[in-house]
């Protein structure tokens, strides 16, 4: 096997795992960071990975615990590059503070202590969020580019929102001091994502699906009212995991916006267009989940990258068409 050239982190992920299918066919070798080595199985054996015929330019590396401030110190030797993804998203089931603020801050800055010793290193990539840049609670007000920063939330971070919020922004804003301080010999770029939505590579049956961001999406369109409102933004896996790739070529951005503006619930419009047949057999039935808007704009990474992001109809259709083919529902 030849060396690994890329290191990443959170594959087992939604849009981890996409990033490793497009990292292989691109043609890196990767070291996969794993939280339990017994996951390197269902990756190594999942279809899409064997479609490839690319297992032998992939290795795992075991970190059990991405909080510990030397995580990462072996994982990185001998690397050129970087994608850091592992971090917990919003949950009701993990600890606001030590299961979500934490992991978050912590395993970026367990990443870049490894990251400044190593040599080799000559680029960093880590996945922050909309969140990670963005006043909380939300101010429409505010126009939001990859650029703006806000100061670190003051806690207490006793529920998820603010757990997650805080902990992205106080990554976001630790990514920039050691940049500043330290004046790293490699480059770093940090991607900021709205809400991931779009087809799951990793899913092959119906309760795989629902372990991403989809369930979201999936809810206004399966009946659900959700509780609380959500702040607009969201993005098509499939530009999130392509951009990543493009932010490891050199002269890459250093901040990169990856979201798109929109409203939640006009994903039942779109349901009405595009499989009206799966409404008539009541497989869909509309839900609703309220949306805050907010002025986030990534049309700079539009014109940086010279593409157009796909839009919420796109999410909308690849997620509930995969819906409909992983349950056995004919699709309209
Ligand atoms: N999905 C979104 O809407 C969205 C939007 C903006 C930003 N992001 C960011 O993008 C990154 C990936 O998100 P995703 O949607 O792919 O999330 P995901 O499907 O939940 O995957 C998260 C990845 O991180 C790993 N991980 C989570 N908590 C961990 C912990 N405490 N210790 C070790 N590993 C841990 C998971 O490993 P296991 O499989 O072992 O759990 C998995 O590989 C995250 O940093 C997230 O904040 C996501």
């Amino acid at each position: 096997m030849p060396s690994p050239n890329l290191l990443l982190t959170g594959a087992t992920g939604f849009i981890g795992f996409d990033v490793l299918l497009k990292a292989l066919e691109e043609g890196w070798v990767v070291r996969a960071a794993i939280r339990s080595i017994s996951k390197s199985g269902s990756i190594v054996n999942h279809p899409k990975i064997t479609a490839l015929g690319r297992s032998d330019r992939l290795s795992f590396v075991e970190i059990p615990d991405i909080c510990d401030q030397n995580a990462y110190e072996e994982a990185i030797k001998g690397v050129t590059h970087v994608v850091h993804l592992a971090s917990p998203l919003p949950s009701p089931f993990l600890d606001p503070l030590t299961a979500i603020y934490e992991p978050n801050i912590n395993s970026v800055n367990a990443m870049l202590r490894a990251a400044a010793k190593e040599p080799s290193l000559q680029k960093l990539v880590i996945a922050s969020s909309v969140f990670g840049n963005s006043p909380f609670p939300p101010d429409v007000s505010q126009h939001i580019t990859a650029e703006y920063r806000v100061p670190n939330l003051p806690g207490p971070f006793d529920s998820m929102m603010p757990a997650y919020c805080g902990g992205k922004i106080a990554a976001t804003n630790a990514i920039d001091t050691f940049a500043k301080e330290n004046n790293p010999s490699f480059d770093l770029a940090v991607v900021f994502p709205g809400f991931v939505f779009g087809k799951d590579q990793r899913a092959l049956k119906i309760e795989d699906f629902m372990s991403s961001t989809n369930r979201i999406l999936l809810g206004i369109i399966t009946g659900k009212d959700a509780d609380s409102p959500m702040p607009a933004g969201a993005v098509h896996v499939d530009d999130v995991a392509k951009i990543i790739i493009l932010a490891l070529k050199d002269g890459a951005p250093r901040n990169i916006g990856t979201t798109v503006p929109h409203v939640f619930d006009k994903a039942w419009d779109i349901v009405e267009k595009h499989f009206p047949k799966a409404i008539e057999t009541g497989v869909f039935t509309k839900g609703s989940q309220a949306t805050v808007p907010v002025n986030w704009d990534a049309s700079q990474t539009e014109r940086d990258f010279n593409l157009k992001f796909k839009t919420w109809e796109d999410m909308v259709v690849d997620t509930a068409g995969q819906y409909l083919e992983l349950s056995g529902k004919e699709k309209a």
